[in-house]
């Protein structure tokens, strides 16, 4: 994604190749795959609205095909309201209202594969009442700041200590969730044009925040659901040098992967070699379902402590919607983040980080009860799923919160969009990807409640069947584009 003229977003005749990955393999007419394809990347954001499409003729000579397929193409998305051309100005890629604003299950009717997000921890309300019911004004300050109450700031690096990570509470920051605490560290950590290690697949917000904030280039090293590409990453971190990487450790989303012990020792000295700084993002640590995590945090691994930043949240263990977590950093790290983050949020609601204070006790039992549901819906989904779908290949993840399954073939657009039709709201896999890859995978989340998952699987099936190429045997990798 380029920028041409100032404020206006462009995309390359190369660059939305590489999005547009395996196109052809929808089969049809080469105009209505090429269309599809870009509307299933607007739908599931990868074209954010509001590009600006390359012209016909430069894609055509990218693609290797004639004007006269893109211009059809492009016709067909103008029909459907995916683009708007202007003469003079080119072509702009724009969601309809429908499927601009994504449905929610909360509009009914709708079955959502598409989100990773367990449901809320039955016990919040009752906290969230005692909290509003002791709430007085006195000693409540502004009600917002930009660091954190010093008595959750405590609990938090309480919660580390035990884990074998030593930590002061001033190297404790209360955030708006993980999200919030990724994308500040990217805006304040990164200089324009730095380069930046992700897992490849990776979580997509992630990348997104990292590219925005300046990550000139994503260097993607492999995850698998056995494990990392150690040399990929020592060679990554030892020829380009990046400022930032990146990962997941634990229950890794979306592939459900946790590093070993010598995988740790591995990153955390690659890393100190390089004076790469580790952005260890633990959303996913505490979703062990097999059995917890077996290490400490992977900052406890690394040589030198103030190259690592580590997050933290509430979201996943308790409630996506309680917008609660947390970066743990070297003290200097913490004020040069405080000073960004004024210009984009004045700090943490003091509500919620008193229901934060009186859940962080409770942490054990909470996760009790949420390994629980999940190890129910996992092993339901991880039954469900082979049964439909014998020609898938789907790992059992350990933990996490879904699965990262092979679809043997370069589908999971076509996919995507065809259980849309159905109501069924799904990620395709290059969503997980940079640049297009993943086309043959899709991340299928176990989150939702027994019933969901089984009429979720129900229209998969219906979703998977309606796809032109599927009794076609498996092909290796076509070429991309
Ligand atoms: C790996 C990972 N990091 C961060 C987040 C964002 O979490 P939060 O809700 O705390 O912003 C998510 C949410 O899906 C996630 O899966």
């Amino acid at each position: 994604m380029t920028t041409g003229r100032p404020g206006r977003r462009t995309l390359s005749g190369h660059a939305l190749a590489r999005l547009l990955g395996e196109w052809e393999a929808t089969g049809g007419a080469a105009y209505e795959a090429l269309a599809e394809r870009i509307r299933v990347l607007l739908i599931d954001g990868r074209i954010p609205a509001q590009t600006w499409l390359p012209a016909e003729r430069d894609l055509a000579e990218v693609l290797g095909r004639s004007r006269t397929t893109v211009i059809s193409a492009y016709r067909l998305l103008r029909e459907s309201g995916y683009l708007t051309s202007t003469r003079g100005a080119g072509s702009m890629a724009t969601l309809p209202s429908a499927a601009g604003a994504a449905p929610t299950l909360a509009d009914g009717g709708l079955v959502d594969f598409g989100k990773a997000t367990p449901p809320m921890w039955p016990g919040l309300p009752d906290i969230y009442r005692d909290v509003a019911g002791s709430l007085s004004a006195e000693g409540m300050g502004s009600g917002l700041d930009l660091i954190g109450r010093e008595a959750l700031r405590v609990l938090i690096a309480a919660r580390y200590e035990e884990q074998g990570l030593p930590t002061r509470p001033s190297q404790i920051m209360v955030t708006l969730g993980a999200q919030h605490a990724i994308a500040l560290c990217a805006r304040s950590l990164l200089t324009r044009g730095d380069r930046v290690v992700v897992e490849s697949p990776t979580y997509p917000h992630a990348s997104e925040a990292l590219r925005d904030a300046g990550g000139g280039r994503l260097i993607a090293v492999g995850v698998t659901e056995a494990g990392w590409d150690v040399p990929g990453f020592e060679a990554a971190l030892e020829n380009a040098r990046p400022a930032l990487a990146y990962l997941m450790p634990d229950f890794h989303n979306p592939t459900g992967a946790s590093m070993d012990g010598a995988t740790r020792e591995a990153v955390a000295r690659a890393a100190a070699g390089a004076g790469t700084l580790l952005l260890i993002d633990e959303t996913t640590r505490d979703l062990g379902i097999d059995s917890p995590a077996q290490h400490p945090p992977l900052a406890a691994a690394a040589p030198v402590d103030a190259l690592t930043v580590t997050v933290g949240s509430l979201g996943k263990t308790v409630w996506g919607g309680l917008r609660l977590g947390w970066i743990r950093a070297d003290e200097q790290v913490v004020s040069r983040l405080a000073t960004t983050r004024a210009s984009s949020d004045l700090g943490t609601p003091a509500v919620e980080q008193l229901v934060a204070t009186e859940l962080l006790p409770r942490l054990p039992e909470v996760i009790a009860d949420r390994v629980e549901q999940l190890r129910t819906r996992r092993d339901l989904l991880g039954s469900l799923l082979p049964e439909a779908f014998p020609e898938w290949r789907v790992p059992m993840p350990a933990g996490g919160l879904s699965f990262w399954v092979g679809l043997g073939t370069p589908m999971s657009s076509a996919l995507s969009l065809a259980a849309r039709a159905r109501d069924l709201l799904l990620t395709a896999g290059p969503r997980f990807g940079i640049d297009g890859a993943y086309e043959r995978n899709v991340r299928i989340p176990f989150t939702a409640g027994p019933d969901e998952l089984r009429s979720g699987v129900a229209l998969l099936q219906d979703a998977w069947r309606s796809l032109p190429r599927m009794a076609e045997p498996v092909s290796p990798a076509a070429p991309v584009v």
